[in-house]
């Protein structure tokens, strides 16, 4: 059973992260639970994900690809299972910061490699990618993939 709090305890982290994120991707977000925390810290927030039954929330139902037109300034996901890769593959084809809390993988890796695996993704793929902890219980590990400062030829990352 995922840690209830885990949707408030992130959207903490978001924003403490990336204070002038305005517009925010929250991908395979489920019920729009994690929409309704960042939403009420004042982001406008989209979720990505195929549920009929959800929050009363800026909601696209579908599944995010890489098709999708970029209109965030930050990527988020908890616990987002099969987008996992396609989150860091976006963000850094696209130069936006990403925070993602992953769980389970898309290709029978388990959770240690994994996260390692998806880390090492984004610094390839040109992302400085560092790691924090949520305080809960569960998969809690956040992986946080900013835009280095040279990439995008601004003096301050995103
Ligand atoms: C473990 S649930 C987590 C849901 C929610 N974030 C939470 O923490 O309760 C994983 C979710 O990922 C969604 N999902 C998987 N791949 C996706 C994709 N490519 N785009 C959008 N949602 C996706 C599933 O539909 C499911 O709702």
């Amino acid at each position: 059973m995922a840690d209830p709090r885990r949707f408030e305890l992130f959207a903490d982290l978001a924003t403490t992260r990336f204070p002038s994120a305005r517009t925010v991707f929250d991908i395979a977000g489920g019920m729009g639970k994690l929409n309704l925390a960042l939403t009420a810290r004042g982001l406008e927030v989209t979720t990505f994900d195929r549920r009929w039954k959800h929050a009363d929330v800026r909601y696209a139902q579908r599944l995010f690809t890489l098709d999708e037109p970029c209109t965030c300034d930050l990527l988020v996901g908890m616990h987002p299972d099969g987008a996992t890769r396609v989150i860091v593959e976006y963000a850094a084809r696209h130069r936006r910061p990403f925070a993602i809390v992953p769980c389970c993988s898309d290709n029978g890796m388990s959770y240690k490699p994994w996260m390692r695996h998806l880390a090492e993704l984004g610094q390839q793929l040109g992302l400085r990618v560092t790691e924090t902890t949520l305080p809960m219980a569960g998969r809690a590990r956040v992986l946080v993939g900013e835009v280095p400062a040279e990439a995008d030829g601004s003096s301050a990352p995103r």
